[in-house]
């Protein structure tokens, strides 16, 4: 009886808050005729205008939303087979997979908390500069900065989550404060690239989370959905403020500023290969047998590849990112990026 209870507890509870949740955002979408008129402008600000309503519109709970009592389930994969390239590994066993995509997953949760440190540090930077000019912009980019605060406290749960059920032995390499200095240190267009490079990616991360599936947990499913449903308002943001940036850049400065990218691209991989070799040792020592040398190296390039997948040519190789990108670069820059890209992916 005790387990019948529970979920229709829960269910009472839940159609409760989707109801309140329904009336605040209709609540937020009663607009004045003259926000109405600007929704369909095409300027920046209509666009950040846009991007606040839809905000408004989609906003979540961690608790509520998200994680709503649940906890993950270690029958199923995390990560789907399409980010963790599982499948190049065919002599893994489907719990060994399995294994793999758990070891992915807690890894994605780290370094997605990470990355997500200098967005949230850059975007108030940027929100800043409008303090007392334009206030739609401003409300824009505090809202982008208070929702990236939420998603790296969203990627500490989930990594507190697994890491109570997974044995010891796991490391997060990189530290995150210490990466967003890194990352900081470069020219604001290179940061703003780099930042519309990650929030392009997680929209394909969550296309292959919808791939049908029934081996993938549910709630990380909604993870990739409920991060998606926000991410879709920071891509329009970033690209507002890359190209403003890049409007107020000499040809001699953009130049530079595709080095301190190029550069930027470096150190993620290098970030990304550190974890993968990290998190390679670690799926073995979970696995209850030996692999030969040469499953062992095939274990480790597949791991990388995988990596590199979701951290860099998901992004790179995005159409959007590629359109902007050549929007703004000569043919000889935009080369010294994809030559960089290719040597990354392809190495
Ligand atoms: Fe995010
Ligand atoms: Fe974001």
């Amino acid at each position: 009886m005790r387990l019948c209870r529970l979920p229709l507890d829960n269910d009472v509870t839940l159609r409760k808050r989707q109801r309140v949740k329904r009336m605040s955002a209709a609540a937020a979408m009663v607009v004045s005729p003259a926000a109405e008129k600007l929704f369909q402008e095409n300027s920046d600000r209509a666009r950040y205008a846009r991007c606040i309503k839809a905000s408004k519109r989609v906003r979540w709970d961690i608790d509520a939303d998200v994680f709503r009592g649940r906890t993950f389930d270690f029958r199923r994969k995390f990560l789907p087979d399409g980010l963790t390239r599982v499948n190049d590994l065919a002599f893994l066993t489907a719990a060994e997979k399995r294994s793999m995509s758990h070891v992915q997953g807690r890894s994605y949760a780290c370094l997605f908390g990470l990355l997500e440190r200098f967005i949230a540090a850059k975007t108030l930077e940027l929100a800043s500069k409008h303090g007392l000019g334009d206030q739609v912009a401003l409300e824009g980019l505090v809202r982008f900065s208070d929702e990236e605060l939420k998603h790296q406290e969203l990627f500490r749960r989930i990594e507190h989550a697994i890491s109570a059920r997974m044995p010891g032995g796991y490391a997060l390499i990189a530290d995150a404060t210490e990466v967003a200095r890194v990352v900081l240190s470069k020219s604001t267009w290179a940061v703003l690239a780099l930042t519309c490079h990650i929030e392009l990616f997680t929209q394909v991360h969550y296309r292959e989370s919808m791939e049908r599936d029934e081996e993938l947990s549910d709630l990380y499913r909604d993870v990739f959905r409920f991060h998606w449903l926000e991410e879709c308002q920071h891509a329009v943001m970033d690209e507002i403020e890359w190209a403003r940036e890049d409007r107020s850049l000499s040809a001699s400065e953009r130049d530079i500023a595709v080095d301190d990218f190029i550069a930027l691209l470096r150190t993620l991989d290098e970030l990304i290969r550190t974890q993968s070799s990290a998190d390679s040792g670690y799926f073995m020592r979970l696995c209850e047998r030996s692999f030969s040398p040469a499953e062992q190296q095939q274990i480790r390039e597949v791991m990388l590849r995988a990596y590199r997948w979701q951290y860099i040519a998901s992004g790179a190789q995005h159409p959007q990112f590629v359109k902007m990108l050549s929007g703004m670069t000569t043919r000889v820059q935009m080369q010294r990026v994809q030559a960089e890209v290719a040597a990354l992916i392809g190495s």
